[in-house]
């Protein structure tokens, strides 16, 4: 492709590779390849290196494509720093020049070609979202290329923990790859349309356990050196490193968890379920491709709640509610086993089919194990959340669109519940136009005939198109109104629940003077009581004090219980919960926790005294993933002390 563009949009000329001429990076950080035109001292972009598919990653895939990684690393908690080598075999479909890698905040020391010659390679100047290209020098004949290299202490993928921010007083590591964080600790094509196996070493020090997303040991070894395998192709989101001091219960013939000692016995009491939740999925879309499905629980500054790291979820301990109450985030991290791990979405913006499809098959997971009530409580407080979430990005973004554009932006601003729970009631919807069991057998052959791909959505739709609306009595403008336009549509169909129809009349009760110890609470789950704490209209001092003399809501050892609980307690400035907060942001680092209640404490002159105060505390304990979000919310370094 040849290409004029103006100098001015050029900002950096880099390092000459030779046979190449140089390449060239744009103000919106794509790449290119030009070459100076000796008479016009113009620059001639003679061949356009990026954009690739994948607005958020320098590689060009469709050129030469990584299939296998092997990974040797020294895991050095004294330094903060992973070093090793990563052994990259690559298809070049093309017969390109080079293979380009992303990296952020990597000291690459050494590159050679598989057969031992040093190769010749540069790294681009860097950006702050997308990092830099790694560009490596290829030949005919090179099929795999191998990279020395270290990661920075401040690698945003990976939180180095020491004894006092874990249950067991020893260090731990765990990595977060999702969504563009795999290049801050593995050079690598780091988009989800590229997908490889691995292998690798790993030495941490002895008397720790390491586990990966792979094939898993299950004990300590003398030898502090642990070898995995991944034998199913994955993205490279889906990488994945743990260490620690770690025990394992088995919960079933393939599956069980991880934790450190003294969690992991109320760890296997809580997901006890997991086996036959696995089973539940399978029979409505198939087998479970992953061999393996185990659950490690991370110490409580993990920034998420789960992630669906192939056989092995990493998750918060704060879905430990003691009655298993929170266990549908198994089911949602589970669920990805099918969509997401197995069918991948192709980009970022393509988000909500990992999300949405997870989402709604999460949904029928829990019908088929808790029954449909249970699950319709859950669909009620997703789309609350929803609405609210709409309201907030405004009902006329684009960010309320399924499809998103997110090029030139964190991909992170896309994790909202348009994609989950917008998502999702498409898939409802769907459901409700086709009926249950047609929608089964469409879902189950868009899982079995993309198996171990990246899918766009406008495959999805073609897919659909082809498969259920073509004959159809439906429209095809109504499914690109879910899709392709803001807030939610007409045609949705509320969710009703029975059980949260009774927690509103006993809102009422109380609101109209009933003591809230005459309220009919007997046998109300978390999720009733999430509806009643959520949807209380601002109440005073003296009435958030009854409820808690009541209830004990203050005391709660139910986290998404006491979220909800503290969140009404900011807004009516309930003196007496501030404490309780406060303790609850010392002891987790869960950023949909931690965000919202800095956000709303923030609102008020008290309330940001109060905020300020507790963040600089608590700061140095979150992952960097939380600590982002929190700065910028409350305008951290504005105010920070030096
Ligand atoms: N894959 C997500 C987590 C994620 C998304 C990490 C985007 C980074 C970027 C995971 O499956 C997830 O959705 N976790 C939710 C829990 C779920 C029950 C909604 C979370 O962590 O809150
Ligand atoms: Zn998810």
């Amino acid at each position: 492709m040849t290409r004029t563009i103006k100098p001015s949009i050029l900002i950096l000329a880099i390092t000459m590779l030779a046979g190449c001429g140089s390449l060239i990076r744009s103000d919106d950080a794509t790449l290119y390849e030009a070459t100076r035109s000796e008479a016009t001292r113009d620059w001639r972009v003679v061949n356009l290196v990026s954009p690739g598919a994948d607005p958020h990653s320098f590689s060009r895939p469709d050129q030469v494509s990584v299939d296998h990684l092997t990974l040797e690393l020294d895991v050095d908690f004294a330094r903060e720093v992973l070093s090793g080598t990563a052994t990259l075999s690559i298809a070049n479909h093309t017969g390109a020049d080079r293979l380009i890698l992303d990296t952020r905040d990597l000291t690459i020391r050494d590159v050679t070609w598989g057969d031992g010659r040093d190769a010749r390679w540069f790294l681009t100047q860097p950006t702050e979202l997308l990092g830099r290209a790694l560009v490596i020098e290829l030949v005919p004949g090179v099929e795999k290329v191998v990279i020395d290299y270290e990661t920075s202490p401040k690698a945003a993928a990976v939180q180095w923990l020491g004894p006092e921010q874990t249950a067991s007083g020893k260090p731990f590591l765990f990595t977060q790859s999702q969504a563009i964080l795999a290049r801050t600790w593995v050079p690598i094509q780091d988009t989800p349309g590229v997908r490889f196996t691995y292998d690798a070493t790993v030495r941490v020090p002895q008397g720790m356990l390491a586990l990966m997303s792979a094939e898993n040991p299950t004990s300590i070894n003398g030898t502090g050196v642990y070898s995995f395998r991944m034998p199913q192709p994955i993205p490279s989101y889906l990488l994945a490193l743990a260490a620690g001091d770690l025990r394992f219960r088995s919960l079933g013939p393939r599956s069980g968890v991880y934790a450190e000692p003294s969690v992991v016995e109320a760890a296997a009491s809580e997901f006890s379920d997991t086996p036959k939740m696995i089973t539940a999925a399978e029979e409505m879309y198939g087998p479970y491709r992953w061999g393996r499905y185990d659950i490690l629980v991370l110490p409580a500054s993990f920034p998420f709640g789960g992630m669906e790291n192939p056989r092995l979820t990493f998750a918060t301990p704060t879905i430990i509610a003691g009655d298993r109450s929170l266990v549908s985030l198994v089911a949602h991290e589970l669920a990805h086993s099918w969509s997401g791990n197995l069918v991948t979405n192709a980009t970022w913006n393509d988000f909500w089919l990992n999300e949405g499809f997870t989402n709604y098959f999460t949904e029928r997971i829990m019908e088929e194990l808790y029954g449909r009530d249970y699950s319709e409580m859950l669909a009620v407080l997703d789309l609350q959340d929803l609405r609210e979430e709409i309201d907030d990005l405004g009902p006329t973004s684009a960010d309320t669109h399924l499809y998103l554009d997110l090029a030139g932006r964190d991909p992170d601003e896309g994790m909202t519940n348009v994609a989950y729970v917008k998502g999702h009631f498409f898939l409802r919807w769907l459901e409700q136009q086709f009926g249950r069991e047609r929608f089964d057998r469409f879902l189950r052959e868009w899982f079995d005939e993309n198996a171990f791909e990246s899918r766009t959505t406008a495959e999805f739709v073609e897919f659909l198109d082809d498969r259920l609306l073509s004959g159809s009595e439906i429209d095809v403008t109504d499914v690109q109104r879910w899709i392709y336009s803001p807030a939610l549509p007409s045609s949705l169909r509320e969710p009703q629940s029975d059980r949260f129809s009774e927690v509103e009349r006993e809102i009422d009760r109380f609101m109209t003077g009933t003591p809230a110890t005459q309220l009919e609470v007997d046998g109300w789950s978390t999720h009733e009581w999430l509806h009643f704490i959520r949807n209380l209209p601002t109440l005073d001092e003296s009435q958030m004090a009854r409820l808690d003399a009541a209830f004990n809501l203050s005391e709660t050892g139910n986290s998404e219980i006491k979220f909800a609980w503290l969140t009404a307690a900011i807004r009516a400035d309930y003196d007496p919960a501030y404490p309780v907060l406060e303790q609850f942001l010392t002891e987790m680092g869960r950023r949909k926790f931690v965000l919202p209640l800095f956000e709303d404490l923030a609102k008020t002159e008290k309330g940001m005294i109060i905020a300020r105060r507790i963040y600089s505390k608590t700061r140095p304990m979150y992952h960097t993933i939380t600590r982002d979000s929190v700065d910028e919310a409350l305008g951290w370094n504005e105010w920070r002390e030096e």
